[in-house]
């Protein structure tokens, strides 16, 4: 069993939903938390918490969509606090539409921040954890990744990606000290992207905890698991990875399964939510200043 105390952990989304619950767990078990994310005022509540639970912190503010800046990042960190042992992949970004409503930038945002910014993090701390033959890397996955999600087809296209990366690494870097594990979430409740929505999740469909995704990340770093199902409690859980299975060999069984759960139309109210919240929010500026340019090109 890997004791985590005294371990360097690299911890994206770090400020807010489920990344403050992993942050709060890795301080229980006294570890070095470098907590990654664009809000500083997030990072700073959050360096209060695992304080006040007895655990080491730095926050590092930086938007890690910006792939080529991410070897500025690790040279920071490298500086300020030495080599990570233990990466964890949680930053995300989900934004529902029709497929061929995205933009390029959007499409583009989804698959970098979930995927690209996870593999190129892991590319440049991996050599050192080679040469120490020690090391984990823990990719937030979701059920998404296992399942396509309608009208979250890009979100489930970055999580299938992060899944299959990481099935993949895990096998090459078998004898290496190294360690690969996935988390694969369904709906989360109380915090956390899926929680923002407002929109319930579809009937039958597990609920869980984000404690519940930080008390799996503490379990697989401990027990080297190469996959965990976070899905309500273990039968559910349990019920989910057969059916999962099943619909790898039958995929229209499961789209059955999934209009009858009515999963689509949910994502479709989801559309609407994510519209309004990005219009009462910060993006409100950007959706204006889109509206006038096309204003402004019609006269
Ligand atoms: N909630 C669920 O139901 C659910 C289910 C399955 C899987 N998951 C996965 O769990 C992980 C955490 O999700 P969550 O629900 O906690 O989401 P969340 O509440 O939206 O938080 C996302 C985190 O990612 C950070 N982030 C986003 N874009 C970033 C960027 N460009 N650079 C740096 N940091 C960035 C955010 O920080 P800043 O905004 O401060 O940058 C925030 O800390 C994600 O990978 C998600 O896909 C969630």
């Amino acid at each position: 069993m890997t004791i985590i105390a005294g371990q360097t952990v690299l911890l994206t989304g770090a400020s807010r939903g489920i990344g403050t619950f992993i942050a709060r767990a890795l301080a229980k078990e006294k570890a070095t938390i470098v907590g990654v994310s664009r809000s500083q005022q997030g990072l700073d509540k959050v360096a209060a918490e695992v304080k006040a639970l007895g655990g080491k912190w730095i926050g590092i503010t930086h938007d890690i969509s910006q792939v080529e800046e991410l070897p500025i990042l690790v040279k920071e960190i490298n500086q300020r606090v030495g080599s990570i042992d233990i990466l964890i992949n949680n930053a995300g970004l989900e934004i529902y539409k029709k497929f061929q409503d995205y933009s390029t930038a959007e499409m583009q945002s989804v698959l970098t921040v979930n995927l690209m910014s996870a593999m190129e993090l892991s590319r440049l701390l991996l050599p050192t954890m080679l040469c120490q033959r020690r090391g984990h890397i823990v990719n937030i996955a979701s059920l998404a990744g296992k399942k396509g999600s309608p009208y979250d087809s890009i979100y489930s296209a970055s999580k299938a990606g992060l899944l299959m990366w990481g099935d993949s690494l895990r096998q090459e870097l078998v004898d290496t000290g190294v360690k690969v594990s996935t988390i694969c979430p369904g709906y989360i409740s109380g915090q956390g992207m899926f929680a923002d929505t407002g929109v319930p999740a579809p009937r039958l469909a597990g609920i869980s905890t984000p404690a519940d995704v930080a008390n799996a990340v503490i379990q697989a770093i401990k027990h080297n698991q190469a996959e965990a199902i976070v899905n309500q409690d273990p039968i559910t859980a349990g019920m989910t990875k057969l059916l999962m299975a099943l619909w790898q060999i039958f995929p229209k069984f499961g789209d059955t399964v999934y209009q009858w759960m009515e999963v689509a139309k949910l994502n479709q109210l989801r559309i609407e939510n994510q519209m309004q919240i990005a219009l009462r929010t910060s993006d409100r500026k950007l959706m204006v200043t889109a509206k006038l340019d096309t204003e402004i090109k019609k006269a």
